[in-house]
Formats: structure tokens, sequence, C-alpha cells
């Protein structure tokens, strides 16, 4: 049985303010979220203040990337050992605004995966294909890609150690969510290419969708057999919205 995991990423939002509104906010209705796993994923710059907020909650902490490198002359990039050091757990990798907007490619990705994984950290590695990719019909090529830089890499038993998470490009931000069959059929697909490499890795790996996950479709994508969870942009932004979505994990 897999527990699932609903991660909030934030993105490059919030203040100092917002961010203990927010966070006050999830805490505060925690307690009807009986079965998911809770996390946060704050930029930067305020994970050591929702560190400090969260300790004892059982609520999961995770960085939006990480570098590839273990310190030195990256001027303003983080280490994954300064993640572990403040008290993450996560580190999101190869999220699509990464690889879209700056040009971060399969290979630098499975780079950071590894290094995450090398300082403790489980990277939630973001696969999906963009709408062109989609109309061309090749999303599964696509997916099989970004998967195989990393399990070249670090091999498969590796992601057994991981989160995956599906965000088709197309859902992401636009309010277009996948339908949970459309969602299904690559989830299924993701864990088939894993079981035909190591099927009790395949059993183990959480497979979360992302793309405007929201509490009108979230129960209706968890019910499905092989997403086990969800990464939340917009929708973690709200507290009741983000605590609705984990409640519909409930078993
Ligand atoms: P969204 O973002 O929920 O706002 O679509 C999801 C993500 O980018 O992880």
């Amino acid at each position: 049985m897999r527990q699932p995991l609903v991660a909030g990423n934030w993105k490059m939002n919030g203040s100092l303010d917002s961010v203990k509104l927010l966070v006050d906010g999830i805490k505060g209705g925690l307690g009807s979220v009986t079965t998911a796993e809770m996390a946060v994923c704050p930029p930067y710059v305020y994970i050591p203040q929702v560190a400090g907020m969260i300790e004892g909650t059982g609520i999961s902490l995770g960085a939006q990337d990480v570098n590839d490198q273990e310190a030195g002359a990256h001027t303003g990039e983080v280490a994954p050992a300064m993640l572990m050091d403040i008290g993450c757990r996560y580190a999101i990798v190869g999220h699509s605004e990464r690889r879209s907007i700056y040009g971060e490619n399969d290979e630098f990705t499975a780079r950071k995966f590894a290094a995450a994984r090398k300082a403790g950290l489980v990277p939630i590695l973001c696969v999906g294909e963009t709408l062109e990719e989609r109309e061309q019909g090749i999303t599964e090529q696509v997916v099989a890609r970004q998967l195989d830089a990393v399990i070249g890499l670090e091999g498969i038993g590796a992601i057994g150690e991981c989160v995956i998470a599906y965000e088709p490009v197309w859902a992401i931000g636009t309010g277009k969510t996948a339908t949970p069959d459309q969602a299904q059929e690559v989830h299924a697909f993701i864990r088939g290419k894993l079981a035909g490499l190591d099927s009790g890795v395949a059993d183990k790996v959480r497979i979360l969708y992302g793309g405007s996950m929201n509490p009108g479709n979230a129960a209706d994508l968890l019910a499905m057999a092989d997403i086990d969870g969800g990464l939340i942009g917009g929708a973690s932004l709200k507290p009741d919205d983000f605590l609705d979505i984990g409640r519909a994990g409930n078993a």
C-alpha cells in the first residue's frame, strides 16, 4: 500500500507574512487529513521559516530545485547538503518550468537527482509532455526518455527511493487538467515500464499527478489505481484548497 503524498509547490510566491498565514492555515486543518502525507516546497529563502513552523506536525519539507554540485563556485545555486541541513526531506528536480524556462535538459536533471540522493534527499522527479508532443502522439516516448536519463545514471534501484511526478506541461497552471483516464494511462505506462526492469520498484514508487489539480478534481484523480498523490501548484497557496486535496486522499 503506497501512502499518498500531496506536495505543495509554491513556486516563486510568498512573503514572510503570507507564508505564516499559509502554514498556520494548513496546520489548523491538518487533523482532518487522515491518510496522505502532506509536504510543502517553499521558495528557498522561506524554507527555514517554514521548518520552524512545521516542527512536530508531520508535514514534510521540500525544495523546488537543487544544484548538482556539492559546494564551491556556483553563484546563486543551492547545494543538496544545504537543504538537508535546514531540514528538507524532498527536492523537486526537472520541473517543466526548469526545463522550459531555464533550459535544463534530461542529463542535468539526472545529475541533480543523483546529487540530491547522495546527500540523503528524496528527489521528486518531474516528467511530462508538452501539448505539441501529446498531439504528435509521442507522450510515452518523451516520458520514457526523461526516466531513462535518470535510470541510466543512477540505476533502477534509485527509482524505488524517489517520487515521480507526472505533470503534463499543457495542464500546468492552465486550469486544464488531464482527465483521470488520461492521467492514469500515463501513470500505468510509467509503472509498467519500471516493472519491466524491477517489479519491486514499480510496486513501491509513488507516482504523483500534477497539473491544475484542485479540490474539484482531486478525488477522481486520486481514485485511479496508479495515481499516488499530487504535486500541487496554484491550489497549494490556499490552505483550504490544499487541505481539501489532502482529504481527498483519506482512505
Ligand atoms: P499547477 O502547478 O497545480 O498550478 O498546475 C503544478 C506544478 O507545476 O507542479
